[in-house]
């Protein structure tokens, strides 16, 4: 797959090891033939001279999946894998769908031994159900061997998070032959990787580990949010309490952030995940546990919506709300369950007028992220409350609040005298992300509420 993962991954694979010939397959003729351009299908700082060096030299992009299956030694299955809509474990298990098709793909066309890299994020176990579906489909006197290989590279900063890995996990079967294709597999990354960074575990640990990673890191925003809630009603400030704590060698200054809750295509599909799993290990109480992370994050965007209405007069109907940011984080263009689709929805249902700007994502997706968060309306009603703006100072034109939804370094350099002398009055700023200058903003004129930070002193 030529995704988030699977594109830059295979990318830095082929610069670091030039003796290497790498071929990244996907069925998306589109995506591929994007890969092939000029206009890469993802934005990532850094990807597109990575692709420049190595495209064409030993990185290929294909549709010929078939063919790639054949002529490799070494396969990265590094698909989709949705939470499932429907069905057993809707809303919460992951949809292996992607993963059995990719898997059986395999199976049908190789006439060689592989190794076979399971490098989607997966609930526990799938490495095994591919290799009983490999081993049940294979043709006589071919070998396969199921590695599991998660990414923990986070979107914004996948080059360089993949360029100096804090670690590789590589998990296998302790028999000779599955330490074997491990061994295979630490070769490749030890090109550029240090040895004591690549670390090997058997293959269930290695696939709860990259759940566990993520719900650990998630944990740690839902309770640096919680904290940011008292903060707002004592007055003490969100930003001081974390550098506080981060000062604990033990807990460490990463990862503090009070934001508006946290988005990205892992965190809350990963977290869910694990209350599944926990779940059908008949461990309630540690599937509440879990879900407790998410629930805090849907209660830090209601309550970030719910301060915007209060501060307006507890009425936003009818009025003109500029959203800075669509994508879920800095650096990407990438929206998936971004905070800032959740708090439209809730000024769309409140019926304000919402115009957004964001620097990288495209018009297209933000309709689509739209029209499915509000699944009752129709797009062309949607369209008459929405404005997509090309500038974030024309965006805040003539609106009375504008809200911080994503933490792009422009949104600091904004000219915001000129911004608010173009607003209604009284004029509010909503800083969903912390990343303003509140005093400085108040001595031009606005009124600011900061998440994490109160007003009583
Ligand atoms: C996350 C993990 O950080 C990666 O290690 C992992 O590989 C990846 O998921 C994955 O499983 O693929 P990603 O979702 O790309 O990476 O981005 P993060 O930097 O983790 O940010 C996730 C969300 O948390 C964003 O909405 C971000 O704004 C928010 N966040 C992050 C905070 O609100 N506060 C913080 O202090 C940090």
């Amino acid at each position: 797959g030529a995704g988030y993962v699977g594109g830059p991954t295979c990318a830095v694979i082929a610069l670091k090891c030039p003796h290497i010939r790498v071929t990244i397959v996907d069925l998306n003729q589109a995506r591929i033939d994007a890969w092939n351009s000029d206009n890469l299908p993802i934005y990532e700082p850094g990807l597109e001279e990575v692709v420049k060096k190595a495209r064409g030299r030993n990185l290929f992009f294909s549709t010929d999946v078939d063919k790639g299956i054949r002529e490799a030694d070494l396969i990265f299955v590094s698909v989709n894998t949705p939470t499932k809509k429907s069905g057993v474990g809707a809303g919460f298990s992951a949809d292996l769908t992607y993963v059995e098709s990719a898997t059986r793909r395999i199976a049908a066309v190789a006439t060689s031994n592989k190794i076979v890299v399971e490098k989607s994020t997966v609930p526990c176990r799938t490495a095994e159900s591919m290799r009983t579906i490999l081993e049940a489909n294979s043709t006589p006197g071919t070998r396969f061997d199921i590695l599991s290989n998660p990414e923990f590279l986070a979107e914004g900063t996948a080059i360089s998070d993949l360029f100096s890995p804090d670690r590789v996990l590589i998990g296998s079967l302790q028999t000779e032959e599955g330490k074997d294709a491990c061994a295979s597999l630490k070769e490749v990354y030890a090109n550029w990787v240090p040895r004591e960074r690549i670390l090997t575990v058997g293959l269930w640990s290695s696939e709860l580990s990259k759940l566990a990673a993520n719900a650990m890191l998630a944990q740690r925003i839902s309770s640096i949010n919680a904290l940011s809630a008292i903060c707002e009603a004592t007055g003490a400030n969100i930003d001081e309490v974390s550098h506080a704590i981060g000062y604990d060698s033990r807990i460490g200054p990463k990862f503090l952030r009070a934001s508006v809750g946290f988005g990205g295509s892992c965190f809350q599909k990963d977290i869910l995940n694990l209350v599944y799993l926990s779940e059908s290990l008949h461990l309630p109480q540690v599937a509440a546990y879990w879900r407790q992370v998410v629930e805090m994050n849907e209660y830090q965007k209601s309550r970030f919506s719910k301060t915007v209405v209060d501060t307006l007069f507890n009425t936003i109907t009818g009025k003109h709300i500029a959203v800075l940011g669509f994508a879920f984080k800095a650096d990407t263009g990438d929206t998936r369950e971004s905070a800032a689709i959740t708090l439209i929805r809730d000024f769309l249902s409140e019926r304000a007028y919402v115009t957004i700007y964001d620097p990288k994502v495209d018009e297209a997706q933000i309709w689509l992220d739209l029209a499915e968060a509000c699944p009752a309306t129709p797009l062309e009603t949607i369209k008459k409350q929405v404005t997509i703006s090309h500038s974030a100072l024309d965006a805040c034109k003539q609106k009375e609040a504008v809200v911080i939804a994503t933490e792009w370094k422009e949104f600091k350099e904004i000219d915001w005298t000129a911004v608010y002398s173009q607003m209604s009055k009284p004029a509010f700023v909503f800083d969903g992300r912390m990343i303003l200058d509140a005093e400085a903003l108040r001595t031009i004129g606005f009124t600011v509420k900061v998440i994490g930070r109160g007003d009583r002193l």
